[in-house]
């Protein structure tokens, strides 16, 4: 069974359904190809199976650490980026109380992030708060090697050492990085860090079911055994039938590479609920990293709505018309707000005095769908029934899985991201890392021209 509908009926006023169920025949040799590891990038489907090989003694030992770190800390810092951070920080945005305010719990530390980013300001700022807290860090890299987190890492653990000595500090760090490869897993030997592994064949952005995800998830209180147990449902239930008319993975595979064939190069990801912001970000990464390259591939973005009908809204219905949307609509909110009654009614909203707040949001979500449908805008939606470990559970293992299926369809490798090291050597270049010197020339040159 799966919590997860999908709709592509607002659709189909601009593609031929034929040509979706079409493509039946070579999405059954896409699963084909990933279950039996014999497609592109076939060295990095370790996430294929991960909900049901999930150990749950590595989820016990996950519980005991993120318990310890919680005893002791009011913030956690996870560091990372890529794939070792929109993850983890996906799942915590979209379970927590949108205030920082009602985040802070006895025992429930605020979860703040680095090494996202190179910024000056930002990690001032960021070691302005540490003064004034107990806090222990997460730092996550695959590679070990990855320059942003590597810097932030520097910095917060001098600052962590000069504030609790070196002896305490090393309890209050925990690496996630390659078994046995990088600096990050010599650094860890070296000063006695506890360390998670990031599995060999699974990829940055396919990582959240693994430690990478799962420790912050559980140091911010959220249950991890309800988030594999929710993507478990959905591993084993998309292999129960591959057909478009019954698997929403397939369909929405196979639609949103028909509407990329007639020239719907932009898929916008719509949310109603702000929590869903990260999830967005998260789910841009891995379509855009899987897909984006050989000169091919759907670009994601994403908005969130009613917000952003105020910002992105006019471009939607009335810009360039590559675009589809894909909404992302959430039955229950965890809470009933009603509208209050006015006696002097100025703002003349009592025509909706009684009704819930929620329905206000459905009917602005439903309104919005035909407005831009009619505005040339095809509309997919992907429907779960509430914001919950196991259903986030379940929408992770969808993504992926249609990611998978997907790059597939475009006959790229979707589990490689070459462009990503362009930056990197001229970076590197600019500012003089040793072993880049003839980089170093080259671009000095290049910028002087
Ligand atoms: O998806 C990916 O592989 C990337 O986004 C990486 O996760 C990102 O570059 C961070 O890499 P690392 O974990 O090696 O520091």
């Amino acid at each position: 069974m799966s919590n997860i509908q999908f709709d592509y009926s607002k659709a189909l006023g601009f593609i031929d359904e034929q040509e979706v169920l079409s493509l039946q025949d070579t999405i059954n040799t896409n699963y084909k190809a990933i279950y039996d590891k014999t497609g592109k990038g076939n060295d990095f489907l370790g996430w294929v199976d991960l909900p049901s090989k999930t150990d749950t003694s590595l989820l016990k030992q996950i519980e005991q650490t993120a318990n310890s770190l919680r005893a002791k800390s009011e913030v956690c810092v996870v560091i990372g980026i890529g794939g070792s951070y929109l993850g983890a920080r996906a799942v915590i945005e979209a379970l927590s109380p949108a205030f920082n305010l009602l985040k802070k719990k006895k025992g429930n530390p605020v979860i703040l992030y680095a090494g996202h980013n190179i910024s000056e300001d930002y990690l001032t700022q960021l070691l302005q708060v540490l003064n004034e807290k107990d806090y222990s860090i997460v730092v996550i890299s695959k590679s070990g090697t990855t320059t942003e987190p590597a810097l932030a890492f520097r910095l917060l653990r001098r600052h962590l050492e000069e504030k609790y000595g070196e002896k305490e500090a090393a309890t209050r760090i925990v690496a996630i990085t390659d078994k046995a490869r990088g600096a990050l897993k010599q650094l860890a030997t070296e000063k006695g860090y506890q360390t998670y592994v990031v599995p060999d064949d699974v990829g940055g952005r396919y990582s959240v079911l693994t430690p990478v995800g799962l420790l912050p998830i559980a140091i911010a209180g959220f249950d991890i055994n309800k988030l594999i147990a929710g993507a478990q449902q959905m591993e084993s239930f998309v292999k129960e039938d591959y057909s478009i008319g019954k698997n929403p993975v397939s369909a929405y595979a196979a639609v949103r590479n028909v509407l990329y064939n007639n020239g719907k190069s932009v898929e916008i990801m719509v949310n109603y609920e702000p929590n869903l912001y990260f999830f967005t970000e998260w789910w841009k990464q891995l379509y855009g990293e899987s897909e984006g390259k050989e000169n091919k591939g759907i670009f994601p973005a994403g908005v969130s709505n009613t917000t952003d009908l105020h910002s992105m809204g006019q471009y939607i219905q009335e810009g360039v018309r590559n675009l589809f949307e894909t909404v992302v609509s959430v039955k229950n909110p965890d809470n009933t707000l009603l509208v209050p009654e006015d006696a002097d009614n100025l703002d003349k909203l009592n025509y909706l005095a009684g009704k819930r707040i929620n329905e206000v949001n459905k009917m602005a979500e439903l309104g919005t769908t035909i407005a831009h449908v009619d505005g040339g805008v095809p509309n997919l939606r992907i429907s779960i029934p509430e914001i919950s470990e196991s259903v986030l559970g379940e929408l992770i293992y969808f993504y992926e899985m249609a990611c998978a299926v997907s790059g597939y369809l475009l006959d790229v490798n979707p589990f490689d991201q070459p462009g990503v090291e362009a930056y990197k050597r001229n970076m590197f270049a600019l500012l003089g890392k040793p072993g880049f010197e003839s980089e170093t020339e080259a671009i000095k040159k290049r910028l002087n021209q």
